[in-house]
């Protein structure tokens, strides 16, 4: 069973995508328990004919006992300027979750979507003593399609023709795009990119969000699809090599943070994570993201 927690626009996307592809049945979990079944009455009709998934939707949180994957895609409200603006308050709610889940369902695979991304995926690693593996954040894979869409766009071709366009680091202002690596129609990204192009493409990246909710009031879809494509991995057991963020020991020279970096996803959760070389330049930006992150939980203890 996949238990999500929290039935927004995000949790009720990801359940769709999870019943009209039978991936497993699927428990939505809302405090608004109205909004928990509301979703599950509609999407239980995206059930295909002869499936065997169900959906149901509650407030109770002994339901998601024996889940196998829990998502939690929950927030305490809306956040306009920064992902972090509703950090403390999103803080003692993960807090709040991760006790629930010690109690009800220890041994699941845990899915982080809510934001900040990375302080809410290492608190909550911490808070549970779950091992890191079982603890991923889903975040810079949207990230990273956000960047080749981009790529895309400029240089008017498909986006299968765009490579390699990875965004490593914070989920927030200070994530880092790996230029160096980018193949666009199997041309290396750096030849054809000067410095003052990188620096705008990569502010695009970080500010997409902003720049989507002009026109939306949040995103939904994309983070759903990537969510999706995790919880199939895992169910199905079929690799997948993605940045996620998961709590650092010693890799990229960082420890005691959670950030996204390349990892090798499978039935256990991260079975390895990848070390790839980057330039110079990429490096410092990662070692800047990662200090970022560092100072918000830092902060967290000084409240
Ligand atoms: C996003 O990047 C807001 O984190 C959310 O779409």
């Amino acid at each position: 069973m996949i238990s999500i927690i929290g039935s927004g626009r995000v949790g009720a996307a990801i359940a769709f995508l999870c019943i009209s592809n039978e991936l497993d049945d699927v428990l939505l979990i809302n405090r608004t328990k109205s909004k928990a079944i509301g979703e599950a009455l509609d999407i239980s009709n995206a059930v295909p004919e002869n499936s065997n998934v169900s959906i149901h939707g509650t407030d109770d949180f002994s339901k998601i006992s024996g889940s196998d994957i829990i998502v939690i895609t929950a927030s305490t409200g809306i956040y306009l300027k920064n992902r972090t603006e509703m950090m403390v308050a999103q803080v003692e709610m993960i807090k709040q979750i991760a006790n629930q889940i010690k109690k009800y369902c220890p041994s699941a695979i845990m899915l982080i979507i809510s934001n900040p991304l990375d302080v809410l995926t290492f608190i909550f690693q911490k808070e549970t003593q779950l091992s890191r593996n079982k603890v991923i954040g889903i975040a810079s894979s949207l990230d990273s399609s956000r960047f080749r869409y981009l790529l895309s766009e400029k240089f008017q071709i498909k986006q299968s023709k765009i490579v390699n366009a990875l965004v490593l680091g914070e989920h927030g202002d200070s994530m880092v795009p790996i230029f160096s690596r980018v193949k666009i129609n199997k041309k290396n990204a750096i030849e054809i990119i000067n410095e003052a192009e990188k620096q705008i493409i990569t502010t695009e990246i970080q500010n997409y969000w902003k720049s989507l909710r002009i026109f939306k009031s949040r995103s939904q879809f994309g983070i759903a699809k990537n969510t999706f494509d995790v919880i199939r991995s895992i169910i199905k057991n079929e690799e997948l090599v993605i940045p996620a963020s998961i709590v650092l020991n010693g890799e990229y020279g960082e420890k005691n943070i959670s950030m996204g970096i390349p990892v090798k996803i499978n039935k256990d959760g991260v079975k390895e994570i990848i070390e790839i070389k980057l330039n110079e330049s990429e490096s410092r930006s990662l070692k800047i993201s990662a200090q970022t992150i560092r100072d918000y939980i830092k902060s967290l203890n000084n409240q």
